[in-house]
């Protein structure tokens, strides 16, 4: 039996890591074999490659950016999420491809058939069965991400394009996005992502 691919997107500071490890915690409650990753990292390698992106020593230039992202991802796919999933099990994701196309692409700028192109390498065609986005102004992220005092024009702008970007990612494909408000507790958030994911996959 093939898992579940379930992955976890929104702008920095939306909630995703808490709502990924509550989501975990719930079906590992009903007895689901679960595993977690986050992007970029999960294998060795992509955890080295994460550790060179976060590094502020490094001007990074949007193409080699792209290109470590994807790097990260190819290995993560092919050590970590493939076999996962041949084993049945299901794979939460903090981020998989669009965030490349959200960040590189509508954020960076660069070309969207040329990320798009990177994504498919990278995954191997691997899509998620759901991806949960969520949704949140940008001024509200960066407070709760605690950024939100010393941010400047410019990385206002551009987080405001990766949201946009989202938004239009979901409108292409809303059966596999779905896009929930993130405002209010993280328990409240957890019940808007249980309700849809349960109706989706039939848990009990
Ligand atoms: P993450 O660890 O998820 O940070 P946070 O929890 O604060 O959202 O991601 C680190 C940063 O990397 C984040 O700013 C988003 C960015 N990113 C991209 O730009 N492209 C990608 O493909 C991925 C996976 C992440």
């Amino acid at each position: 039996m093939r898992g579940r691919l379930i992955t976890f997107e929104g702008i920095d500071g939306c909630g995703k890591s808490t709502q990924l490890h509550l989501l975990a915690q719930r079906l590992q409650g009903l007895g689901f074999p679960v595993r977690c990753f986050r992007e970029p990292g999960g294998t060795e390698l992509s955890e080295r490659i994460r550790a060179l992106l976060l590094d502020a020593a490094y001007e990074i230039v949007a193409e080699a950016e792209l290109l470590l992202f994807a790097a990260a991802r190819a290995q993560l796919v092919r050590v970590q999420l493939q076999p996962a999933l041949r084993r049945g099990e299901i794979v939460l994701c903090d981020r998989f491809a669009d965030s490349t196309t959200a960040y590189q692409g509508y954020g960076r700028g660069l070309p969207l058939e040329l990320v798009q192109a990177c994504n498919r390498l990278a995954t191997d065609g691997l899509q998620p069965d759901v991806t949960v986005l969520l949704e949140l102004p940008v001024a509200l992220a960066l407070q709760r991400s605690g950024r939100g005092d010393r941010m400047e024009q410019g990385a206002l702008e551009f987080f405001e394009r990766v949201r946009e970007g989202y938004l239009e990612l979901a409108r292409q494909e809303p059966e596999r996005i779905l896009v929930i408000d993130a405002q209010g507790s993280p328990e409240a958030v957890h019940e808007r992502i249980w309700r849809e994911l349960r109706a989706r996959f039939g848990w009990e």
